[in-house]
């Protein structure tokens, strides 16, 4: 037997209702922001992970799926949502569409990272990006977005956690003296963050290492650097988040795995599902659509990730609503009746009803099962007496109660019953 590849898995038929709640809560949740979907391939140039997600990052560095096509060009499965999406916006020429342009996407990504609870190889995002607008209220929307979404799934206890990771200007300082203070450090620290010293000091402190933990602990804050812009435009944000009854707190630790971040960064935090507790996480990237060869225009987003939102919504006894279930099984006894139930299967089908029928050329015993297992709410059994008299009782299968209908008239009986 072939086995799935390590850190993937299969959505079997008896779960992918749960799926499709998380997904449909996130199309409504767009809806109501108006934000459009857009699709983009499952692979990219490599090139567009690296200029985008950051060469300094473990995304880029140690994660991706990156292989050689027929045509020796090198290409990378998306390890993220983001790139992609703004790829497509510059090369549409999407700038000169109205702004602010929102968009979202669910998408598979793929990460080589070691697989765990929440952690897989292959996952999926709910991802939001805006591009176009640099007001406080752009973020404090997005935010909302995504709190409204966690919401509609019935993930409360998370905690909202925000930062400020600042400009280009207040970065310049910030990174100052982040080398001031890490270069004391430098031999203690592992060959990771001694590699990021100069190429990226920011990116030390989303450092996993204990003993490099330690020390960045007591490394400078960010928010101590922040620039008159950037420091104006976090309390606005938080005024914002407020006033929407958004609960925050802030993290001045947040710095993010992915290079493109600037000014507001934000992760929903989850302590029910082990050490991968972010479910849903993002910022603003308002240098990104410029670095990648577009027009100087912010931008801002999230993503989620399903599975870890599913592990979140188990873990805590979420409620999903019910599984698809047949709302009627009709039997048939013989080769007539039998026929006879597949055309009003047939026709209560064509008006919108869940309803089954034999395929497998079972015993009336045997179709009864079935249709009790498959959780069908009514069940009738077409016999040949019933045929002559066109009538068929209609059993209930939560209460037992038998009803006797018209043959003709299951439809609107139906109808009747569910409402
Ligand atoms: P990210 O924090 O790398 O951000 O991922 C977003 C979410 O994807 C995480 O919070 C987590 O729920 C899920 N996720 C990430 N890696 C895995 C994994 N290996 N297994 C399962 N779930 C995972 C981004 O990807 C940014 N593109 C978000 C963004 C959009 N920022 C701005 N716009």
């Amino acid at each position: 037997m072939i086995n799935i590849p390590k850190g993937t898995k299969d959505v079997l038929p008896e779960l992918s209702y749960k799926w499709r709640f998380i997904e449909n809560a996130a199309r409504e949740t767009a809806e109501i922001f108006n934000i459009n979907e857009v699709r983009t391939p499952v692979f990219e140039h490599t090139e567009l992970f690296l200029r985008g997600v950051g060469e300094t990052t473990d995304v880029v560095n140690k994660e991706m799926y990156t292989f050689e096509d027929k045509g020796g060009r090198s290409i990378t499965l998306k390890p993220e949502g983001t790139a992609g999406v703004v790829r497509m916006f510059i090369e549409n020429g999407l700038a000169s569409t109205p702004m602010p342009l929102k968009t979202f996407y669910i998408t598979p990504c793929f990460r080589y990272e070691r697989p765990q609870a929440g952690r897989l190889r292959e996952f999926h995002q709910f991802g939001v990006e805006v591009f176009g607008a640099k007001s406080a209220e752009t973020d404090a929307e997005i935010i909302f977005a995504a709190s409204t979404f966690l919401n509609k799934l019935g993930v409360s206890k998370t905690e909202l956690q925000i930062n400020s990771i600042g400009c280009r200007i207040c970065r310049a300082e910030y990174n100052k003296a982040l080398k001031d203070y890490f270069r004391l450090h430098l031999e203690k620290m592992c060959a990771t963050c001694r590699a990021r010293f100069d190429k990226n000091p920011l990116r030390m402190l989303d450092c996993k290492e204990e003993d490099c933990k330690k020390i960045t602990a007591n490394a400078p804050k960010i928010l101590d650097y922040l620039c008159g812009d950037c420091k104006t435009h976090f309390e606005k944000v938080k005024r914002l988040l407020t006033a929407q009854g958004v609960k925050y707190v802030v993290n001045p630790r947040i710095v993010r795995g992915l290079d493109y971040y600037t000014k507001t960064v934000f992760e929903f935090i989850s302590t029910d599902i082990g050490a991968q507790g972010a479910v849903c996480a993002g910022g603003r990237y308002d240098n990104l659509v410029e670095e990648l060869g577009g027009a100087a225009l912010p931008a801002i987003g999230f993503a989620a990730g399903i599975e870890r939102l599913l592990l979140l919504m188990e873990n805590t006894g979420a409620s999903f609503p019910a599984a698809q279930k047949p709302l009627i099984y009709v039997a048939g006894m013989d080769d007539i009746t039998r026929a006879k139930a597949f055309e009003i299967v047939a026709e209560l089908r064509l008006n919108g009803i869940n309803a089954e029928a034999d395929l497998m050329e079972r015993s009336v015993k045997a179709q009864l099962k079935y249709a009790d297992k498959s959780g069908a709410h009514y069940v009738a059994v077409i016999g040949g007496n019933e045929l002559a008299a066109n009538t068929v009782n209609i059993k209930n299968m939560a209460d037992g109660t038998q009803t006797a209908v018209n043959l003709n008239e299951i439809y609107s009986y139906l109808k009747k019953e569910k409402k």
